[in-house]
């Protein structure tokens, strides 16, 4: 179990090197399937061929350390993790220079980010994608979230200049959401500090996000949203700052 570790290390590592003939692993950020369908998840070479390079793939839930999934040696060799069995199937794609995961049978708990990473020449070349979100949808144990909640400190006595939003997502299963913040419609990046996806006791998973904003930009009446979504449940919610004020 220690040589997913020693891995990340080197991948951390080695990725600050650069360098112009590293192959570049361009993942798409999400992709979603149903239970009990073939997932497929993409890991196009734009640099570099794919037969020269060994590729790992790493699963992470939420609030637990990566797990290794599989190497698919260049000489097509497959070494899976112990928790990963043959559903988990690698892909040498020649005609579109792309390793492809394929998870048949895909389950609720298969629902993760996926990262590909390519090896060569003994660890001198170890670059990764940015990962795939995987949702899956249609299984008996998703959960749409419970409860959508904004509070904030608007109503605050100081009349400090920048106002707090926190946008809480309580009890929704698998634990792949995603959280933004909007101002007038359009999204917001600034003062934002990302969703923080944790695991609750009885299994399930909720989420934070904090949104700093200058009271000047809340009291000009454009509406302040925080936009979820869940693609496993399928369950989509915008919840307005306005809603709260003077609460
Ligand atoms: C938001 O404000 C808090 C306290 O006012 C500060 O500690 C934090 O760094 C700010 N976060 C961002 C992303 O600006």
């Amino acid at each position: 179990m220690s040589s997913p570790t020693i891995l990340l290390c080197l991948l951390l590592a080695l990725s600050i090197r650069g360098g112009s003939f590293q192959p570049v692993p361009a993942q798409p950020s999400q992709a979603s399937f149903a239970e009990g369908a073939t997932a497929i998840l993409n890991c196009p070479l734009e640099k570099g061929k794919i037969q020269d390079y060994h590729v790992f793939w790493f699963q992470q839930k939420p609030s637990a350390a990566p797990a290794w999934v599989l190497k698919h040696a260049n000489d097509n060799r497959i070494d899976r993790g112990s928790q990963f069995d043959t559903r988990f199937v690698p892909i040498r794609d020649a005609g579109a220079n792309a390793y492809v995961l394929q998870i048949q049978g895909v389950r609720t708990e298969d629902s993760a980010m996926y990262w590909c990473v390519a090896e060569g020449n003994y660890f001198s070349t170890f670059v990764s994608g940015s990962g795939t979100q995987l949702s899956i949808r249609g299984g008996a144990s998703v959960k749409a979230p419970a409860s959508v909640t904004l509070l904030s400190d608007v109503s605050q006595t100081s009349n400090a200049p920048t106002v707090h939003a926190l946008c809480a997502v309580e009890q929704f299963y698998p634990g792949i959401l995603e959280m933004k913040w909007s101002v007038a419609g359009k999204e917001i990046t600034e003062g934002v500090t990302p969703g923080q996806v944790i695991l609750n006791k009885d299994g399930s998973y909720s989420a934070r996000s904090i949104l700093n904003i200058s009271r000047d930009l809340l009291n000009s009446g454009k509406p302040v949203k925080c936009i979820i979504r869940h693609e496993s449940s399928g369950a989509e919610h915008k919840q307005s700052l306005e809603q709260c004020q003077g609460v």
